[in-house]
């Protein structure tokens, strides 16, 4: 006999603090990065509860993980949810975990209540969503929806030493009991639940966000290299100072990017230098730039903007500029059957929401290019994300919840193609 599916709210609770508690940092936060081994236990973790459920547990060569309950038609394409376990170095306990865990709830509701659906549905956790440990980010993702092959990226190095090919072989080894698949299942929509990183919802009183789109991002590195002398003796016109390149080309983009278009968004994240000594002009300085903007041609025109900046840096203070992109996502546009199927699921709870765009990116922009895709947003505190204090109410993520297993519900039951497909 079945009755109607609901979310165990107490158990996503214990559940989010469970894998809170993997990387767990001593001010409240996560550092679980992207195949380290605080990944792997969370991997682990959430495939032994697959595992005590009765539900099918799969890997890809990109060590994506995927849980399966069956569809009462297991040949139909399947309803994927999800998102990712791997969190920035001092990152919160929601920033993927929360749709990651809820989607797994999803599974468990629909089992304790003896729900059959007619797909299957598919839990996904995307490897290395953030790009911290190793550029880019959605490499999982990316990868899940043919666009790189994740040996693409085998030779990255992360900042402590480790090779991405290293680390993903031992990622893939740690769970011998999850399948191999060898080729991409049908995918009949992708949908996933996330805070929303921003004060938008916040802001509103609102408590759904339905997200409509994600802005693009690039991802620069660039390189000043000029000359190491002596930081007394050396007189300015004799300076190729790297560091002075790199300060007034920062400063330039600053003072120009966000103030000329309020939709644009500039951040210098990462900065390093040689030799690092301090009487020691410096020899070369790399920096990263995160840059990002709804409309594909004016973020491609602020691309511009960055490489002529710091050419005209470089040169006045006689360094060499280089610069190597490693990241280029282009806006996306999410399927509008998909964002009126999560209107219904709140209307019929009686839940607000409201449509917007995503500032941050998500895998659902690269599963967006394979099958209908959509994002659920929630509020979190002062739109606080990729920080330890990240903060959630409980009442947002059960309605966030309980949303995504209508919806899923809704999805898994139809048998016409969504429409506009
Ligand atoms: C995702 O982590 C992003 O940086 O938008
Ligand atoms: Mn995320
Ligand atoms: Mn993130």
């Amino acid at each position: 006999m079945s009755e109607r599916a609901e979310v165990d709210g107490p158990r996503l609770l214990r559940s989010l603090a469970a894998f809170a508690a993997i990387g767990a940092t001593p001010a409240g936060g996560v550092n679980r990065q992207a195949l380290s081994p605080g990944d792997r236990l969370a991997r682990r973790l959430l495939a032994e509860r697959a595992l005590s459920r009765g539900f099918a547990v799969f890997q890809d060569a990109a060590a994506n993980l995927f849980l399966r309950r069956a569809g009462a038609d297991d040949t139909l394409p399947a309803v994927l949810i999800g998102s990712h376990l791997d969190s920035q170095p001092t990152g919160g306990r929601f920033d993927g975990a929360l749709g990651t865990l809820s989607a797994f709830e999803v599974l468990e509701a629909l089992e304790d209540a003896g729900v059959s659906t007619v797909r299957p549905v598919e839990v996904v956790a995307f490897t290395n969503e953030e790009g911290s440990r190793y550029a880019p980010g959605c490499m999982g993702s990316m990868a899940f929806a043919g666009l790189h092959p994740i040996s693409e990226w085998q030779a990255a190095m992360a900042p402590d030493g480790e090779r991405l090919e290293h680390e993903l072989a031992a990622t893939l080894g740690a769970l011998p009991e999850a399948t191999m698949r060898h080729a991409r299942p049908d995918i009949f929509a992708f949908v996933e639940l996330h805070i929303e990183q921003g004060p938008v919802l916040e802001r509103e009183n609102v408590p759904i966000g339905v997200v409509t789109a994600i802005q693009g991002t690039k991802w620069l590195e660039v390189t000043f290299t000029g000359e190491a002398a002596h930081a007394g003796t050396t007189p300015r016109e004799f300076r190729k100072d790297a560091m002075a390149a790199a300060a007034h080309a920062i400063a330039a983009l600053q003072a120009t990017v966000m103030a000329e278009d309020p939709q644009a968004r500039l951040t210098v994240g990462r900065l390093s230098l040689e030799p690092g000594s301090v009487n020691v002009i410096p020899r070369q300085v790399t920096f990263t730039i995160d840059l990002r903007h709804p409309d594909g041609i004016a973020l491609a025109d602020l691309e511009a903007l960055v490489r002529t900046t710091c050419a005209i840096a470089g040169e006045q203070w006689g360094c060499t500029t280089a610069i190597r992109p490693l990241l280029d996502m282009a806006p996306g546009t999410f399927e509008p059957a998909l964002i009126s199927a999560i209107e219904t699921a709140c209307r019929s709870r009686g839940i607000a929401c409201r449509q917007m765009t995503s500032g941050a990116f998500h895998d659902a922009l690269f599963v967006n290019r394979i099958a209908p895709s959509a994002m659920i947003f929630i509020p979190c505190r002062d739109g606080i994300s990729h920080n330890e204090a990240e903060f959630v109410e409980d009442r947002h993520v059960l309605l966030g919840a309980a949303t995504l297993l209508d919806l899923t519900l809704d999805l898994a039951n139809r048998t016409d193609a969504l429409a506009g497909r």
